[in-house]
């Protein structure tokens, strides 16, 4: 299959030649000329631009990267204006119907899907890392019963650093997969004690006879049923959620894990960091807003009112607009459709009056229309989440879960690849010069 390559170098009959960008620096007059590769420029191609021999040269200035490449990729493709969402060049569409989340995750950390008997393999090694050391557990009851369960995954994330120290080992590819299986395994586990704990109920041990999305149903909600039997509509769209959830290229979140990774920290406080970075309203954290919004406005009626109030900059409308997406995230397409097979089983979610009045007044309006902003994937998300009895501070630990693919996906693919440092932006410095006191 075709893979996405630079339109870097053009033949003529000269031979092979590369494009590149001419530049006048005014201030000189001198000329400088910059090879384009990948539809890019380097950065530090423009050190060379000085005005004299003591002068550091150029720098670029990119706050919140809003036209800057950290890295090359080749995991997920994003085209924002279209609506596209493909991993490993299979869109998001097609796996979400004819795929499970852990064929997914094994895409796109390996690159291709997998073969029968390696799906087998791998669906083994992380079922067998699915429980969590007794300690850890311990270390989660010490948490105050009211401690937000996103608050509690991170710090765990974290703290399995202590109960795996071979992992620092970061440059052995053995010890990294042994890590992918464990993460993997552990989150469902990890996020459902999170859950259990805010109510003060017993904490379920993984059920490994269960698949994955299964399990976690089972571990967040069996009480005292000897076997727990997961609704087979709930458990797929949970699946499917998880799927649209895997990864999303160099997002808030992937860059915090590259950028935390890049120091050669294990990937457990890696992944603790990623999930923080998961955690803020403008990013992961948008699905539970969006609950928190709903309520708020409390009646369809009300809904003008508040667009009013977003437009006067009183707030956002949160689960839209979206970095990449000018177009409706293809995500929420999805999730939009899924919602319906869910409240067939579960009841319709008396909120989702208020959502389909939100997004029709908002597609309508001039404010959203000029600056493109469409319904993201955590628009609905929430809704399904409800109706499926997740609380609403579990959110963005549902996101989590998903996500912990693509940010070891990403960690892994930045530490294989022979361009990557430590990152270390450079800062454009307007404080004091030297004075003395
Ligand atoms: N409601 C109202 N106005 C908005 C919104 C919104 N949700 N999002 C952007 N705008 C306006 C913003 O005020 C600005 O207007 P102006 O040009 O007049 O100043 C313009 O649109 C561009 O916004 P921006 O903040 O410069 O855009 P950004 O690319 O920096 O931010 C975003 C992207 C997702 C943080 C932002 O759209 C937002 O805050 N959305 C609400 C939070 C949300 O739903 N986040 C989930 C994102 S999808 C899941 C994920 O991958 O994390």
């Amino acid at each position: 299959m075709e893979q996405m390559t630079a339109k870097t170098e053009k033949k003529n009959g000269e031979g092979v030649k590369l494009d590149t960008l001419k530049i006048t620096d005014s201030r000189t007059g001198k000329q400088y000329e910059i090879p384009i590769q990948d539809d890019t420029v380097k950065a530090i191609d423009l050190r060379q631009i000085k005005v004299n021999s003591d002068d550091f040269g150029l720098m670029t200035y990119d706050p919140a990267f809003m036209n800057t490449a950290s890295c090359k990729s080749k995991i997920t493709f994003i085209d924002g204006d279209k609506g596209i969402l493909l991993y490993r060049g299979y869109p998001i569409e097609q796996l979400a119907e004819k795929r499970s989340y852990l064929e997914v995750a094994y895409l796109i950390l390996n690159g291709e899907l997998p073969e029968k008997k390696q799906l087998t393999e791998w669906t083994e090694h992380v079922r067998m890392h699915t429980f969590v050391h007794e300690n850890v557990k311990r270390l989660m009851e010490g948490f105050r019963y009211d401690a937000h369960p996103m608050g509690i995954f991170v710090s765990t994330l974290a703290a399995l650093s202590t109960f795996y120290p071979e992992a620092k080992n970061v440059l052995d590819a053995d010890t990294r997969q042994k890590q992918i299986w464990r993460l993997i395994g552990k989150v469902p586990t990890i996020a459902a004690f999170a859950y259990r704990h805010s109510l003060g109920m017993p904490y379920v041990y993984p059920d490994n006879d269960l698949s994955y999305s299964e399990n976690f149903l089972s571990m967040m909600f069996r009480v005292a049923e000897l076997k727990y039997k997961p609704n087979p509509v709930l458990a797929k769209a949970l699946d499917v959620l998880f799927i649209l959830h895997a990864d999303h290229e160099q997002n808030c979140s992937a860059n915090t894990m590259r950028s935390i990774g890049s120091s050669q920290a294990d990937p457990y406080c890696a992944a603790a960091g990623a999930a923080a970075a998961l955690y803020g309203p403008l990013h992961g954290g948008a699905n539970e807003a969006v609950l928190r919004m709903l309520d708020e406005i409390a009646s369809k009626d009300k809904v003008p009112a508040f667009i009013k109030d977003v437009k006067e900059g009183k707030g956002r409308l949160m689960g839209f607009g979206h970095r990449i997406y000018k177009n409706y995230d293809p995500r929420a397409t999805i999730i939009k459709k899924m919602a319906d097979e869910v409240f067939e089983v579960m009841g319709k979610n008396p909120k989702l009056e208020i959502a389909l009045e939100l997004e029709r007044i908002a597609l309508q309006d001039d404010y959203f229309v000029k600056r493109k902003l469409y319904p993201n994937v955590d628009f609905y998300s929430g809704l399904i989440y409800q109706a499926m009895k997740f609380p609403v501070d579990m959110f963005p630990v549902l996101f989590a879960i998903g996500r912990m693919s693509g940010w070891l996906a990403q960690w892994q693919e930045m530490l294989t690849d022979p361009e990557q440092k430590i990152a270390r932006p450079r800062q454009v410095y307007l404080g004091y010069q030297r004075r003395n006191l």
